[in-house]
């Protein structure tokens, strides 16, 4: 018998959805699946205190959990499931943006009552322009919710993805007796799930009976319309990101989820093939490769370790194998690679394409680099976001100014901040997406590196990178604005405009020049 191959049972995929939507309680459900139980709890914790400010830095002091919950590993079904979780807090947005390069679809949860919510929205767009197939869970539907056919427009309309559904919910609130299998004509009820009701279709007696009598009919020609009238599932279409597969349930009641695990394993695909600079790589090459999508950064200020959250795109990483990165052409010895089976904690040696591994290391490694067993791969793919919040860093001390660049530096490989340097040479600038990201920086230049930064506002509102075909064009451009050209971590140039009407109004002035708000790495 040959052995089931690595790469095509894996499944690595992010949730996205907006607070509140469920997506604690849907992954810590998941896991339970997965048999990974003592991990579930963790989840649980770390929820419980994610909203307020003060609680973030109190989790993010408590770096073990978040690092044991970025990565939740779990077998079923056959299948070895990679779940990648997201910062809960949206000013972590960055982040989010990070990780969902490193997965292969997502899961996305909507809330019953509520609907399509702005940050699904946002994180839907993400996924999108990286063509992420996307499985929808609508979720809480034990509670009153929104005509199922309206949720299905709604996705339809504001998102333009087309839906499938997959299952159909039996009423919802206190009335919510279960889904309807609309491919299987199998009833999986709310207070007994494991035992499926095959029925003939929707107007079978036994269905009936399971509904509130003034409502059976209504609810049974829904489904009966469902099955009839709307798109049945069309795989080339989902795996392109046109259309979603749509699953409905509770999370809090452990219901619909085994649909939705069920529907990972049969829909989703397994680890994709990249795009390096020079060529395609497939997940089945035998030699190894990989790139850094996440930096975390441990709290200790004596020890300045990081884990890099490495994503295996080919090959096997193995415990000890010596991996070149590209970047700096040196080797690195992985003899203390993480790896995160959460099913029984036990420790695993190796790797494939679609797992993450963590690399502990003293800053060596930067987000977007490569690691490979030889060959100058370049996986073009983890994106910067041209930064919403522009602030000077002062620092009162001049002594320490060169200090500050090294940290700032720093802080900027491991994504805390985006950098821009002035090429006038005054003081250095940091952007974020999000506002708690400044703080997390003061926090960390005081607690690591015994720097006291002051952040002013700037008078720069928006940072573009920019670029030209013809790069005296680009020179000519940099040269008219001394004052507002900066270069990015990478030395990339980058325009910085005091008002979006400042950047338009360059931008008609200068068309050969490129500004992008989105940078991918390297
Ligand atoms: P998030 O990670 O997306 O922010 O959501 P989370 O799972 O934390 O869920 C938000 C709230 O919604 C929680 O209630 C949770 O119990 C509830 N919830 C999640 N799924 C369902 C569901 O299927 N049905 C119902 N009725 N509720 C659901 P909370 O009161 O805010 O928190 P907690 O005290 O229960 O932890």
């Amino acid at each position: 018998m040959t052995a089931p191959d690595p790469v095509s049972r894996r499944r690595t995929f992010a949730i996205i959805s907006h607070p509140d939507a469920g997506k604690t309680t849907l992954t810590e459900k998941l896991l339970l699946f997965g048999g990974a139980i003592a991990l579930a709890g963790e989840v649980r914790a770390k929820a419980n205190r994610r909203q307020t400010r003060s609680d973030w830095m109190g989790i993010e002091r408590e770096r073990g959990i978040s690092v044991v919950t970025s990565v939740m590993t779990f077998e079923y079904g056959g299948c070895v499931f990679n779940l990648l979780d997201t910062p809960g807090h949206e000013d972590f947005s960055e982040d989010t943006y990070r990780t969902l390069t490193a997965v292969d679809s997502a899961v996305m949860v909507i809330d019953a009552a509520k609907g399509i919510e702005a940050r699904t929205r946002k994180l839907f767009e993400v996924c999108r322009l990286r063509d992420i197939p996307i499985v929808t869970f609508i979720n809480k539907l034990d509670r009153e919710s929104r005509d199922p056919f309206d949720l299905l427009d709604e996705i339809e309309k504001t998102l333009a993805l087309d839906t499938a559904p997959i299952t159909w919910p039996l009423g919802s609130g206190r009335d919510f007796a279960g889904v309807y299998d609309l491919r299987h004509d199998v009833v999986r009820r709310l207070e007994a799930a494991d035992a499926p009701l095959k029925v003939t279709g929707p107007n079978d007696p036994a269905l009936t009976a399971l509904l509130p009598p003034l409502e059976a009919q209504t609810i049974q020609d829904q489904v009966e319309l469902a099955r009839a009238a709307l798109k049945p599932f069309d795989k080339q279409a989902f795996l392109e990101g046109h259309l979603t597969p749509v699953l409905f349930g509770s999370a809090l009641r452990t219901f619909g989820v085994r649909d939705l695990i069920d529907a990972l394993a049969e829909f989703a695909p397994p680890p994709r093939g990249l795009e390096a600079a020079s060529r395609h790589v497939d997940p089945r090459e035998s030699k190894m490769s990989g790139f850094v999508f996440k930096i975390q950064a441990n709290m200790d200020p004596n020890h300045r370790d990081r884990i890099a959250f490495v994503r295996v795109s080919s090959g096997k990483l193995v415990r000890g194998m010596k991996a070149k990165l590209v970047r700096t052409g040196k080797n690195l010895a992985l003899n203390a690679p993480q790896f995160f089976f959460a099913q029984d904690r036990h420790v695993a040696d190796e790797a494939y394409a679609g797992d993450v591994v963590g690399i502990p290391n003293h800053g060596t490694l930067r987000i977007g680099d490569t690691l490979t067993e030889g060959e100058d791969l370049v996986f073009r793919g983890v994106p910067s976001f041209a930064p919403e919040i522009l602030r000077r860093v002062k620092i009162s001390d001049a002594m320490r100014a060169k200090k500050l660049r090294e940290a700032l530096q720093q802080m900027a490989e491991e994504g805390v901040v985006q950098l821009f340097l002035p090429n006038d040479g005054s003081n250095a600038i940091v952007g974020v997406v999000g506002a708690l990201q400044l703080d997390v920086l003061v926090e960390r230049l005081a607690a690591e590196y015994g720097l006291v930064v002051a952040l002013e506002t700037s008078r720069f509102e928006l940072a573009r990178w920019v670029s030209a075909e013809n790069p005296a064009e680009l020179e000519k451009f940099s040269r008219a604005y001394p004052t507002s050209i900066a270069v990015d971590l990478d030395g990339a140039p980058v325009y910085l405009a005091a008002s979006a009407w400042d950047l338009r109004y360059e931008q008609e002035k200068w068309p050969e020049i490129t500004f992008a708000d989105i940078k991918d790495y390297q």
